[in-house]
Parts: structure tokens; C-alpha cells; sequence
């Protein structure tokens, strides 16, 4: 668009910009490696999901420590950090994956819309429909493509009848991009897809139950460059309805979906702010390693 003459801001004044140019040169020290104390941004103004002061153990050994962060409402929030650093771990504790595993033990608050997700009358069933998980490898069910999207809508009852059912497998498969591909080809396995059509039915499966949110754990790492783009493509378009969180190991690609990236170090929350500040202007030391590639 054309700045019209008259809209221009004023020139600054000779002090104007020596203050400029001061604040600009006095960039606070980083935050120490020792500190761990968390940095950022981690709460926001009415929250999706609401993570307080979460410790993890796998038996007697603590994976995650006194994690609190907010999930904001449709954003995209991308979980980096070295390899064994927790980001599964936790990523698991917002649908209560890890209540599978007998020796994992959860304390802390986690809420969706207000609600402990923890409480004792939370049935975890429904509760894995309003935050659908998405898998590192595609894992479609072994039946057709129809039938691994109307599956979740039939079980919890979603739909009465084959139109209804008809209905949301066309809605579910077009907002996870792949209608197109495969409309003439509904009674075919999900399994004869290719990789990134597998993982792009398990995100139609995942829509198809109404979540409000949906935790991806590495969703791209077994799809090549161009399949990859594509999911990425969806995340941004899926953020107009959902809540997202992602892992990843690829900072590219947490910068193009994220709009926050919490950085996690050895259980630590280290720092969590706007994706592109993490990225170019971290706050604390350990942040500054990963992002540089001085570790991991
Ligand atoms: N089922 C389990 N039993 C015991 N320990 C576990 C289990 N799962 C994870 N851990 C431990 O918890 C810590 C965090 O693991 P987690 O899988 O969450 O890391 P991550 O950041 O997702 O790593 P990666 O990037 O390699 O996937 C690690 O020390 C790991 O060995
Ligand atoms: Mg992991």
C-alpha cells in the first residue's frame, strides 16, 4: 500500500535518536547457564490450557520439573530441546498419554477450559477426543480410509446414521487437506496412502472427534521435504480452529508454524516467548546454545 506523504511519522529529533541508538546498544545480559528458573513469556490472556507447577518421574527419576506454561487459544506453540530433554514427556501429560505407563507419576495442575484434566471424575476417553494426539510415524488404523475417519465420530457417538457419517468424513479429511486425493478411493486402506497422506488421514481421524486441541509429536520426521510442507501448510490453516502444540527438532520449522516456542533443557522449562524473539534474541544462556548449535 502507498504511505502517503502526509502519514509519514515525524522525523526524530537528534536526542530521539541518540536514545535510540542507546537502547538498542544496552542488550541485557543473558540469563546464566546455572539459573533455571523459567524466562518469558508463559502465560497469556485466556488460556486454552493451563500448566502449573508439573513435575514428571518415570519411577524414581524426575523427567520434567515445575513446568508452568499456558497453551493460548489458537496459536501455535513449538517444543524444542536436545534430545531426552522432556518434551514428550510433557507434551503426553496434556491428554494424559502418560497414564499408560504404570511407573509415571504426574503432579502439578494441568486445566483445559478451567477443568483439572486430573480430577478423579475425568473420563480420559472423551477427554483424548478434545486433545487429539498426532504421531511421529503415521499410525492409521488397519481399515479403510473411511473408515479410520468415521471410526472416532461412530465410538463416542458423534453420529446417528451413514449420512451424518458421510458427512463429517468429507469435513474432517478437506480441513486435513486431502479430500482431493482421495475422495475415489474411500474403501482403499489407510495403509496404501503414501507416508504423508497416512499422517495428514491421522490429522483428518484427530478432527473428526472436535478437539480443541492437538499435540503433535514430530509430526513431519518420517515425510520428505514436500510432504512436510504440506503438513505445515495445514498446521498454520488448522490454528483458525485449534489449539496446537508441536514438537519438533527442526528450529525451521518450528519458526515457520510457531508463533511461541518454549525451549525445554534436562526437564526444564528454560525460556518460552514469541517464536521469533527465541529464535533472534533469547533471553537466557542455555537458549542461546541450542539456538546457535553450540548443543544438542
Ligand atoms: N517410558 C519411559 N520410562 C522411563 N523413562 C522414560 C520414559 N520415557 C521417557 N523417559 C525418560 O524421560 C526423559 C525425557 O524423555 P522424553 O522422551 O520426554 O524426551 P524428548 O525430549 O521427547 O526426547 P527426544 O527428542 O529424543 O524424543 C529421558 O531421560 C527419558 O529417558
Ligand atoms: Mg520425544
Amino acid at each position: 500500500m502507498p504511505v502517503e506523504k502526509n502519514n509519514l511519522p515525524p522525523l526524530k529529533s537528534k536526542t530521539e535518536l541518540k536514545n535510540c541508538r542507546e537502547f538498542i546498544d544496552k542488550k541485557e545480559p543473558l540469563v546464566d547457564r546455572e539459573n533455571r528458573k523459567t524466562v518469558g513469556q508463559q502465560i497469556v490472556e485466556n488460556p486454552r490450557m493451563t500448566c502449573r507447577n508439573v513435575n514428571v518421574y518415570y519411577g524414581d527419576k524426575q523427567a520434567i520439573n515445575d513446568v508452568t506454561l499456558d497453551i493460548g487459544r489458537n496459536e501455535v506453540i513449538a517444543m524444542i530441546g536436545p534430545s531426552g530433554c522432556g518434551k514428550s514427556t510433557f507434551l503426553r501429560c496434556l491428554n494424559r498419554m502418560n497414564d499408560t505407563i504404570d511407573f509415571c507419576r504426574i503432579n502439578g495442575t494441568i486445566l483445559l477450559d478451567g477443568k483439572n484434566i486430573y480430577d478423579k471424575d475425568v473420563d480420559v476417553v472423551p477427554l483424548r477426543a478434545q486433545v487429539g494426539m498426532v504421531f511421529q510415524k503415521p499410525n492409521p488404523f488397519p481399515k479403510s480410509i473411511y473408515e479410520n475417519v468415521a471410526y472416532g465420530p461412530k465410538i463416542h457417538g458423534f453420529v446417528q446414521n451413514r449420512t451424518e457419517t458421510d458427512e463429517i468424513v468429507e469435513t474432517s479429511l478437506k480441513k486435513a487437506g486431502l479430500w482431493e486425493e482421495v475422495k475415489d478411493r474411500l474403501n482403499q486402506p489407510g495403509t496404501s496412502l503414501s507416508g504423508g497422506q497416512q499422517q495428514r488421514l491421522c490429522i483428518a481421524r484427530t478432527i473428526a472427534v472436535g478437539p480443541e486441541v492437538i499435540l503433535m509429536d514430530e509430526p513431519c520426521s518420517a515425510l520428505d521435504p514436500i510432504a512436510t510442507a504440506r503438513i505445515e501448510d495445514l498446521i498454520d490453516e488448522l490454528r483458525e480452529n485449534f489449539s496446537i502444540a508441536i514438537v519438533t527438532h527442526s528450529m525451521q520449522q518450528a519458526s515457520r508454524v510457531s508463533q511461541r516456542t518454549a525451549y525445554f533443557h534436562l526437564g526444564d522449562l528454560i525460556e518460552v516467548g514469541r517464536t521469533d524473539q527465541v529464535f533472534l534474541n533469547p533471553l537466557h544462556q542455555l537458549t542461546e546454545d541450542y539456538v546457535t548449535g553450540r548443543f544438542g
